[in-house]
């Protein structure tokens, strides 16, 4: 079971596990896979959801048989955030959680402010995050929805493993204050100082002020 993001940063993995399912080296057959988040209001067939987004860049290029992302378009979205913590936890919970991390220290959309949602949830999006997603609306940031579905801390930090990658000189300091500084939700991606099993693969860039 893989927890899976959205982002620039996944788009070098998810092309190196399609060409290594094209070699016959990987086999999703029997995978299940989970993304973090998705825009209120986009339907999954809209080229600017993530949904979209993620048949592009992997789910078209392998074989997985088992993909779930959150529907933006549901009629009561409230349901269909409970609905997908069931799910995930029907299917066995996530073993591995991939992340990318927001310049603002969010992960998913779990953007920073006093207090964090546990579970999956409606969030409103941060300026500075809707301009960092506005490259899949035309380069316009006030295109982009203002609101998004998201996992919750909890949904994430109950992986069993986590994986967040962050790569380029914009996410330096966001790395630093995620790893050493105090654990805060004003830095959500701090909360992984708490999980047992974390790892983070950074680029020479954003590990710069480590
Ligand atoms: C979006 C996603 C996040 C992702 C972030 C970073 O806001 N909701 O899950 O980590 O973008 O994106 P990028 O990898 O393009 O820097």
């Amino acid at each position: 079971m893989l927890g899976l993001p959205t982002g620039r940063t996944p788009i070098p993995l998810y092309d190196a596990l399609a060409r290594l399912h094209a070699a016959g080296r990987v086999d999703f057959a029997r995978a299940t896979t989970f993304n973090l988040d998705e825009f209120v209001g986009l339907a999954a067939t809209d080229p600017r959801s993530y949904h979209a987004f993620m048949r592009r860049h992997l789910f078209a290029r392998v074989n997985l048989a088992r993909t779930h992302v959150l529907n933006g378009t549901a009629a009561d979205l409230d349901r269909e955030c409970e609905r997908y913590e069931r799910a995930i936890v029907r299917s066995g919970g996530i073993d591995v959680q991939v992340l990318g991390l927001g310049a603002n220290g969010h992960i998913g959309f779990n953007e920073p402010a006093p207090a964090l949602h546990a579970r999956t949830h409606r969030t409103r999006l941060r300026p500075a995050t809707r301009r960092a997603n506005a490259y899949l609306f035309g380069g316009r940031a006030r295109a982009v929805p203002t609101h998004a579905l998201s996992m919750g801390m909890a949904t994430i930090l109950h992986a069993r493993r986590v994986v967040l990658m962050a790569t380029g000189s914009a996410k330096a300091r966001c790395v630093d204050r995620m790893i050493n500084g105090p654990v805060t939700p004003m830095v959500p991606a701090s909360f992984l100082q708490l999980h047992r099993h974390a790892e983070v693969w950074l680029d020479r860039a954003a590990a710069a002020r480590l």
